[in-house]
């Protein structure tokens, strides 16, 4: 990603000039290091993300403390550059920084809303792979999105609940804080003695010394920023290995334990329901964390153990495990795109219902179309939402949902789920687009989907009777 710079954004970066500017050596290629870009492009998101660089290890070592809420870290984050760089920013929100360094240097930096510039004291050369540690501590706050709900790290009565969509990873550590840039994670999270702090990936242990718990974890597959999470509290743990060999880590709020339990229960079996449909299950461990999180309002599918406010009921859990196919291991290359988590998520549910003696999916379709023009389900196009406040909005789930069953009908059954076994094995780990996504659907149906596509995903109101 690089040069989609808004001009809002290149008139701050020229006015911020002179505060920024560190000594620059380093020869003849690196003379003509510019700085990176302070935002990835992302119109929905302008300040989310950075330019000139990629990210490829987190590792994060935090210490929390629920009762005076203050977050000691250290992020380490291992990258390359994409152009020469004189200075490159992250994005953190809040916190105070204390010392940055680039490959053990002390490098220069200051903050400016989101982002923190970062001034190396000598240039970076395109392609050079380079170390930061940013050394940082404070009371976290989270975040508060364009349609009003909170994200990052909010505090609960016993810990912290942790969720980063679309813009909270920023609230508690430095990121590169875009889906276009995923990498993997090593968190090594010290809590008081008595609390779980619970990462995603695989648990690699825990160890008690005095009145405090390490507990160290491995995302070892790339993720997105927003997905991750170091979510505290005082949690039951379960743990054990599926057939497939996935690890699965519970971790249940203790006042959410009786609700959660039959639902915790079908996670095996949903995996397997979701992997013969969509292929293989895309990570090494699962799980899920139930916090008790009143005031929260959402769950989110962080990666490999999905985070719920509450005991989830059975069609949420669904929901947020096809996320791990549709959403986490593909990802987004922009926010537009929401759709293709939303809409396969929600379509999932539906699945689901119509393979377990429930409605069938075209009921549900019939049922959401009888709603009259004037409903908000027909609000705007899904494939449009025009802003970030609308990203979570009843379009990109519902109709996201209706435009895959229309693709279903078009080309029926045996295609249909070939293209989502396709785009799931196709894109593992990697990003997709709608484009790409409309592309591989023509392909493989041997069909013009273009006018389907328009009208379902791209044209706002009610579309005429399918
Ligand atoms: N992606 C979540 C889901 O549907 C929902 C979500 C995450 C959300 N963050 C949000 C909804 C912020 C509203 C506001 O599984
Ligand atoms: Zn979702």
């Amino acid at each position: 990603m690089a040069a989609a710079v808004p001009v809002a954004v290149a008139a701050l970066l020229a006015t911020a000039g002179p505060a920024a500017a560190g000594p620059v050596h380093g020869g003849p290629a690196a003379h003509r290091a510019t700085a990176g870009a302070p935002g990835a492009g992302d119109p929905y998101f302008p300040l989310a993300g950075n330019g000139g660089y990629h990210v490829s290890h987190y590792g994060l070592t935090l210490r929390y403390d629920p009762r005076t809420r203050h977050l000691d870290g250290t992020a380490v984050l291992t990258a390359r550059a994409t152009q020469a760089l004189s200075r490159f920013d992250l994005d953190l929100k809040g916190l105070k920084v204390t010392a940055v360094t680039v490959d053990h240097a002390k490098a220069g930096y200051r903050r400016a809303g989101q982002e923190l510039v970062v001034t190396p004291r000598t240039a970076l050369r395109k392609g050079h792979d380079f170390r930061v540690t940013v050394t940082y501590s404070g009371t976290p706050e989270p975040a508060t999105d364009p349609d009003g709900s909170a994200d990052g790290w909010i505090p609960t009565d016993d810990g912290a609940f942790v969720a980063g969509e679309p813009q909270g990873a920023m609230t508690w550590f430095p990121a590169n804080n875009h889906p276009l840039d995923k990498a993997s994670y090593d968190f090594t999270l010290t809590v008081p003695r008595g609390d779980t702090a619970v990462a995603n990936g695989v648990f690699l242990g825990s160890r008690t010394a005095g009145a405090r718990t390490t507990f160290r974890w491995r995302q070892s597959e790339p993720m997105a920023a927003y997905l991750a999470t170091a979510t505290v509290g005082r949690f039951q743990v379960q743990q054990y290995t599926t057939r497939d060999g996935v690890k699965v880590y519970n971790a249940v709020d203790p006042r959410e334990a009786k609700a959660a339990a039959p639902v915790l229960k079908q996670l095996p079996s949903v995996l397997e329901w979701e992997s013969r449909l969509f292929g293989p299950y895309p990570f090494r461990a699962a799980g899920a964390i139930v916090d008790h999180a009143p005031g929260v309002g959402y769950a989110l599918e962080t990666q490999s153990r999905p985070l719920y406010d509450s005991a989830p009921d059975l069609a949420t859990l669904v929901h947020e495990s096809a996320h791990q196919w549709f959403g986490d291991s593909v990802s987004l290359t922009r926010w537009q795109d929401i759709w293709l988590n939303e809409g396969f998520a929600t379509y999932a549910e539906w699945l689901w219902t119509e393979q377990h003696g429930g409605s069938s999916a075209q009921q549900e379709f019939d049922a959401l179309y009888a709603r009259p023009a004037s409903d908000g389900l027909w609000a705007f196009a899904p494939g449009d939402p025009g802003s970030g406040a609308n990203i979570f909005a009843t379009p990109v789930y519902a109709r996201g949902a209706m435009t895959l069953h229309e693709l279903r009908k078009a080309v029926g059954d045996p295609a249909f789920f070939r293209v989502l076994r396709a785009w799931a094995s196709a894109h593992r780990d990697g990003h997709g687009t709608t484009a790409q996504f409309i592309a591989l659907a023509e392909r493989i149906s041997g069909r013009n989907l273009d006018g389907l596509f328009h009208t379902w995903l791209l044209t706002g109101g009610k579309p005429a009777a399918p």
